[in-house]
């Protein structure tokens, strides 16, 4: 095992009712900036329980809307201009990653002269940020409690990593996910498992205690996610997931060793490609294809994963029964399904490694073999 250094204050408001609370443990701020997508928090009333919170505290707010999936640098540049402009000490995140995501670029472009493109292409850390808040609506991308952040821009999804940047608290209130549709439902249970997938397949050894954490958490996703699929209102279960997904993507389950992420950079491709398509859907998508190319890699870690997350004996078996999970789902197991065409997955193959060479830990991955793996499930 590596060491580490290990820091997450986030604090977590975990349970019913939390979001109408929000405002009481807002103590040190006095002007915010709510910042919510494309109106599901606005439709189902989220959001006035959220102002009605700050209000009971006499915090002043203000509120923008209007966050996309896979969100823009454009729609963050308009929020950190209104922070610039009107003094404000804290935003609050409405939303799943999309919008959490537009308030991490935000915050760090409020304490910075130039561009925060910079810090997705030019290596330039974040060293400042406004604090972010966020009451989550989506358990998914795990960015209530992750230093990472992801934008598109200019036809590019980037991604880029500070301490700086973890939300100081975050909401995460299940009852807030009952209206999210079948689709995001299953997307997110996908991408909080890849979070943790990306750390779990790892040639560093003597990682026992975080690779068992690690299986029982997306075993417990594999079994919760299922009911949530026959009814988006059982709260027990959302809170099962809801865990997974919070605590997936926190650092946790790769403490001690080195991580993959060449799926996430695979899938980033994708939707930077077309915005339209859903992350978590990709990753369903994407992974299985990525199983089968590094089965020979590391084959005792590849049987742990067919043994102990999926209840197999063999490694094809394994991934087999991971392709049965996403398409019980509702997720789809084809890139064609999402439109692209061959060419289209030229170019996301060779933009995955335009920046780095290769992607990838577990087994570093070319533009070719990107290629390979994406033609794969086309
Ligand atoms: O925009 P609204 O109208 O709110 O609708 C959203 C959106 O259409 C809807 N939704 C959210 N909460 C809802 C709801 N609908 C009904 N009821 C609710 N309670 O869901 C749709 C998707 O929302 P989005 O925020 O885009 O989804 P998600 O949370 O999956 O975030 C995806 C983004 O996060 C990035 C992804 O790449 C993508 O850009 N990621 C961020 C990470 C991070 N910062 O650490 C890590 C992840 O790996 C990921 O890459
Ligand atoms: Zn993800």
């Amino acid at each position: 095992m590596l060491n580490f250094n290990y820091y997450n204050p986030t604090r977590i408001l975990f349970g019913k009712g939390e979001h109408t609370r929000i405002g009481s443990h807002l103590k040190n701020v006095s002007k915010v900036l709510i910042v919510y997508g494309g109106g599901s928090a606005l439709k189902n009333g989220t959001l006035s329980r959220v102002q009605s919170s700050l209000e009971a505290e006499g915090i002043e707010y203000f509120t923008i809307g209007g966050v996309r999936p896979n969100p823009t640098l454009e729609f963050a540049e308009k929020v950190k201009n209104i922070a610039v402009d009107s003094g404000l000490d804290c935003l609050l995140a409405v939303g799943g990653g999309s919008v959490i995501d537009t308030c991490k670029v935000a915050a760090a472009w409020a304490k910075y002269d130039g561009d925060a493109w910079d810090f997705f292409t030019k290596g330039l850390k974040i060293e400042k940020a406004l604090p972010i808040a966020t009451v989550l609506t989506l358990p998914a991308a795990g960015s209530e409690q992750s230093m990472r952040v992801v934008i598109n821009h200019n036809d590019l999804k980037l991604g880029t990593a500070s301490e700086k940047i973890r939300p100081m608290i975050s909401v995460v209130d299940p009852e807030l996910f009952f209206t999210l549709p079948k689709n995001q439902i299953a997307a997110g249970v996908v991408d909080m498992i890849s979070h943790i997938f990306e750390r779990y397949f790892t040639n560093t050894e003597h990682t026992d205690f975080i690779s068992s954490q690690a299986e029982a958490a997306i075993r417990t996703a594999m079994i919760y996610g299922p009911k949530l699929m026959e009814n988006p209102k059982d709260y027990d279960a959302w809170c099962q997931v809801a865990m997974v997904g919070s605590w997936a993507h926190n650092g946790y389950y790769g403490l001690g060793q080195v991580e993959d992420w060449a799926c996430h950079a695979m899938e980033h491709e994708l939707s930077a490609y077309d915005p339209k398509i859903t992350h978590g859907a990709g990753l369903a998508v994407i992974t299985p294809a990525w199983l089968r190319f590094v089965s020979n890699v590391n084959p005792s870690r590849m049987q742990r994963f067919a043994s102990e997350i999926m209840g197999k004996e063999t490694i094809e078996e394994g991934i087999n029964a991971l392709c049965d999970f996403y398409k019980a789902m509702g997720m789809p197991s084809r890139l064609s399904e999402f439109g692209l065409t061959k060419e289209a997955l030229e170019v996301c193959a060779k933009s995955a490694c335009e920046r780095t060479g290769m992607i990838g830990q577990f087994k570093k991955l070319t533009s070719e073999e990107v290629l390979s793996i994406y033609q794969s499930v086309h």
